[in-house]
């Protein structure tokens, strides 16, 4: 059985790449920090003699690695930790997973871009506006030169099955909304909410074929183009709220640099017939009734 060792399994993607891979003929190791209790495996990726030690206990043949430290804001104040674990934890897997002859699947991001002339295809030069984006960029370039058998997966905002309402860019609108009845929202960028489950059944996907056709980079995007604006809007009628008191933002607002429109091209996983996706109303809407409904 192919084993697979998931870092970040803790976290918004990481939990549903574990849950997602364990219903498969996979041999599934994940790993967390802070949150890890059993069956996760708790780890400080920073340590590398206790990744590589690990890794040779577990021997996988394929890691995807999502832990990453990903709110843009927390990166631009703290950019000692984030080179630490978006970049030098990301070369280290790169290496051991190379010595071990595993491939590896690195979770990037659509903020590698700067978002002023999309769509991005695979191939497009990188251009990130903040230190996120520019660990992410290096922590790209890095697995790809390592070898051949590795691939880099960027994706966009995600949402799915979280914790807590604040634990994704997308639903922490739904707690804003919801606890006040007058709030701004930013109306300038356009994003391309993912559900983390599609992005699990893709990696599956893309696990099942030979490293051959999985080198490089791939985008995994769905379409359905949304500001947070209009997802505040779309919470105020699902909640029943008046719908006046969410107010858009027409300018860029955030501290640290938010490109304007990443839309990633999948044409690699079109070109392979690989599709995942869902309407994301129905799917927020789930997400909110789950949260909210007393
Ligand atoms: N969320 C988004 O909207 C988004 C958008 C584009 C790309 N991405 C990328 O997608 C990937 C997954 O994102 P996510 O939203 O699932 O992240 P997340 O929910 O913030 O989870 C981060 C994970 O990293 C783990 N981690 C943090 N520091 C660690 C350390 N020192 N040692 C070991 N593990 C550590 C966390 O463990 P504990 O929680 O147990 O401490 C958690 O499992 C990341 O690579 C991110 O850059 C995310």
């Amino acid at each position: 059985m192919t084993k697979v060792l998931i870092t970040g399994a803790t976290g918004l993607l990481g939990r549903a790449l574990f849950r997602v891979f364990s219903q498969q003929d996979f041999c599934v190791t994940g790993t967390g920090f802070s949150r890890a209790k059993a069956p996760i495996k708790q780890i400080d990726l920073t340590n590398k003699d206790n990744v590589t030690e690990l890794l040779n206990t577990i021997e996988p043949d394929i890691i995807i690695h999502a832990a990453a430290e990903r709110k843009p804001d927390m990166c631009e104040n703290n950019k000692a930790h984030t080179k630490a674990l978006n970049l030098a934890v990301t070369e280290h897997l790169a290496i051991e997973a190379k010595r071990l002859n595993a491939r590896l699947f690195f979770i990037s991001t659509d903020y590698v871009f700067d978002g002023t002339t999309p769509p991005y295809f695979e191939a497009s030069t990188p251009n990130p506006l903040n230190f996120y984006g520019e660990t992410k960029v290096l922590g790209e370039q890095c697995v790809l030169s390592v070898s051949a058998n590795h691939t880099v997966i960027r994706v966009p905002v995600l949402y799915g099955d979280v914790e807590t309402l604040s634990e994704s860019a997308i639903t922490t609108i739904t707690e804003q909304v919801h606890t006040n009845p007058i709030s701004k929202h930013d109306n300038w960028a356009v994003r391309y909410p993912t559900h983390v489950e599609d992005i699990a059944k893709t990696l599956v996907d893309l696990a099942n074929l030979p490293s051959s056709e999985t080198t490089g980079i791939f985008h995994v995007s769905d379409h359905q183009a949304y500001t947070k604006f209009q997802i505040a809007t779309l919470t105020a009628s699902l909640l029943n709220l008046d719908k006046s008191g969410v107010t858009p933002i027409n300018e860029p607002s955030q501290s640290a640099n938010r490109p304007h429109n990443c839309a990633l091209k999948d044409t690699r996983l079109s070109a392979l017939n690989i599709h995942h996706s869902r309407p994301f109303s129905e799917a927020f809407a789930n997400i909110v009734k789950t949260h909210l409904d007393h």
